[in-house]
């Protein structure tokens, strides 16, 4: 018999627009086609499929069903607050149905990215230093070097994330405070700027497969754009045939930084108590040493059918795991954790 899995996503009800930081609120969900086409892959797999919108409305959905729901497949980013990422593992933990990806401990952290790094520099995994900001009054504490990056507190998929981000004075690191908070408040984080090469890992079960790292080719990007995964490479140019292969994946990496890569992304699972699937955003300084961004969970899964660049589908077709099979893994890696 098929396990019957309930499937939590939320929604977004517009495109990101890169000229309006309030639109960019809803980013990280997803639009109604990438929902559907998900739960056809997920039926065609041959599971018994029962989507649940993770809305307001979701909980007495669970409560009815939980007896017929054998796990939940976790795809919501939460719809409230800054730690929505984890208000449905939390639902799920008290009503005790078994879903895929990280406890809600986790699930809190990783959207908080000066926490993340917090937590992530305790257990000895190189991140930069960060300043949180909740007004642009305080500017006055960065006594970071320029050029800095701004940043929302809590958002992902380049949500707030702009040419404007990299600030190289005192005057452009205020307006952009200002501009952020007021869009998208409550607090946004100021780190340095860093201009080595970057990269975005997946990472599948328990312990995890690190996928092949996938590398923005910044040189790619035209005069004018910020060396950056801003929110017009991610949702523009990087959509646009022209931009073909501007994400290098496996990344062009020797033995010892592969190695290396691999080493800081493992360890970045631990320190903060992954589970089943996530992806790691790394970056590199101008001497090539790197450095943990944020880490992705629940990292973005668009089908081939909506995407070609969504990163973790990326890396898992690059090291021969099919769509369906990704799904599949993330699905068992869950399974096989609750039922040992
Ligand atoms: N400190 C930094 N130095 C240089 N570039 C940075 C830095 N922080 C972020 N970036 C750039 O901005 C992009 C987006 O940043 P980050 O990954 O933190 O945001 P996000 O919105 O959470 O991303 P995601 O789409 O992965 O959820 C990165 O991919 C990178 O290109
Ligand atoms: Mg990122």
């Amino acid at each position: 018999m098929s396990l019957r899995i309930a499937f939590l996503y939320n929604v977004r009800h517009h495109y990101p627009d890169p000229n309006d930081l309030r639109n960019q609120a809803e980013t990280d969900s997803d639009d109604p086609a990438t929902i559907e086409e998900m739960i056809r892959h997920l039926r065609g797999c041959g599971y018994d499929v029962l989507p649940i919108e993770a809305n307001e409305d979701c909980y007495p959905q669970l409560l009815a069903n939980r007896s017929r729901i054998d796990l939940a497949f976790n795809y919501a980013e939460g719809l409230h607050g800054l730690d929505r990422e984890c208000h449905i593992p939390a639902m799920l933990e008290m009503l005790e149905i078994p879903y895929t990806g990280s406890a809600p401990l986790t699930q809190a952290l990783v959207l908080n990215k000066a926490r993340t790094k917090d937590i992530l520099r305790a257990h000895g995994v190189p991140v930069l230093p960060q300043v949180v900001l909740r007004s642009a009054d305080e500017v006055d504490q960065v006594r970071l070097d320029f050029p800095l990056i701004v940043k929302p507190l809590s958002q992902g998929s380049s949500a707030g994330i702009t040419n404007r981000s990299v600030v190289r004075t005192p005057e452009e690191l205020h307006a952009q405070v200002a501009s952020v908070i007021e869009a998208l408040g409550p607090a946004v984080m100021v780190e340095p700027f860093l201009t080595g090469r970057e990269f975005s890992v997946g990472m599948l079960g328990n312990p995890p497969l690190v996928l092949p790292p996938i590398e923005p080719d910044h040189k790619r990007l035209p005069d004018g754009y910020e060396k950056i995964d801003s929110l017009e490479v991610k949702w523009v140019l990087e959509e646009s045939s022209e931009m073909d292969n501007y994400l290098l994946c496996p990344a062009p990496l020797d033995e010892a930084m592969l190695a290396r890569v691999q080493e800081v992304c493992r360890a970045t699972w631990d320190a903060l108590g992954i589970r089943d699937v996530c992806r790691v955003d790394l970056r590199c300084d101008a001497a090539g040493n790197p450095y943990v961004l944020e880490v992705n969970s629940p990292a973005g899964l668009l089908p081939p059918a909506i995407s070609q660049t969504s990163y973790l589908p990326l890396a898992a077709r690059t090291a021969g795991i099919s769509y369906d099979e990704l799904l599949t893994r993330i699905i068992q890696a869950a399974w096989t954790r609750v039922h040992p």
